[in-house]
């Protein structure tokens, strides 16, 4: 489970996967641009199966949420993206990363002695600093409203001390402790595919809502360009943050269309 030195293996990995899994294909790259970017060439060329998934040491234009870029040096983070080739209904892809978020979170705490919570809907905070980002892609047939394949990117400061200066009062790292970055990769992929096959079990939105910092709490977010203040009341079946604002207005937030930005 601890080793040393820390180096990225596909065999490693592949070794700590639950017997159902063995078969994924993993992919390891040195350095690469994006693995999300990875992905989308793959399915583009038709050239991948349930569970593919890309790993990077290192990347050098990672992509983040809503254009951003996800800051991601060599040797200390996990970075990854999955793919999931399973039938989703469109109308429950909030809870893919709802679950990524749960799998992140199962593993931290498992791993670690680090307490993970999430700021909704994918973001991993331990001790007040995000610690880890999800973006999920969604490759979509609308006649069928299933999804053909989702991209499931993980970018996790395991261990990264040192952030640029934009970066430094928000990102943090998840631990000190000798954690194996293999070993922590196949227990995420153990716990998303899992779930994947649960996806629209109640008690995973129980269970996400147990690691939920943002319930309960005053919030604002941006929708079309105007900045509402309000309080979430609850996060429902499909994922979505329920809100009621000052008037007592109630709202149910997707994840695409908002960004959560303060947290008074
Ligand atoms: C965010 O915080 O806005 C999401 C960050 C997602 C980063 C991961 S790192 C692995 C995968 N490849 C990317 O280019 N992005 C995701």
């Amino acid at each position: 489970m601890f080793s040393e030195i820390d180096i990225l293996s596909d065999t490693e990995i592949k070794n700590n996967l639950l017997p159902e899994y063995k078969y994924f294909d993993i992919k390891i790259f040195k350095v690469t641009d994006s693995t999300n970017k990875q992905a989308k060439e793959l399915i583009a060329k038709n050239a991948f199966e349930n569970g593919t998934t890309l790993v990077a040491d290192e990347q050098t234009d990672g992509k983040g949420r809503f254009g951003k870029s996800f800051f991601s040096p060599k040797g200390t983070g996990i970075y990854f993206s999955t793919i999931i080739k399973a039938p989703i209904k469109l109308q429950n892809i909030s809870l893919v990363t709802i679950i990524s978020a749960l799998s992140v979170c199962k593993a931290i705490a498992k791993l670690t002695k680090s307490k993970p919570q999430i700021k909704w809907i994918n973001d991993i905070y331990v001790n007040g600093k995000k610690v880890c980002g999800i973006l999920t892609e969604t490759i979509s047939n609308f006649e069928t409203q299933i999804a053909d394949a989702v991209i499931v990117g993980i970018g996790i400061n395991l261990k990264t001390k040192f952030f640029p200066n934009e970066l430094k009062d928000k990102a943090g790292f998840v631990t000190t402790e000798n954690v194996c970055r293999n070993f922590f990769i196949a227990e995420i992929l153990n716990n998303l595919f899992s779930l994947v096959k649960d996806i629209s079990n109640k008690k995973v939105i129980e269970e996400y809502k147990r690691l939920s910092f943002v319930l309960n709490k005053k919030i604002k977010y941006l929708s079309k360009d105007t900045i509402i203040t309000a309080r979430a009341v609850d996060i429902n079946e499909r994922g979505n943050l329920v809100v009621k604002d000052s008037g007592g207005k109630i709202s149910a937030l997707e994840s695409g269309e908002v960004s959560l930005y303060d947290l008074p």
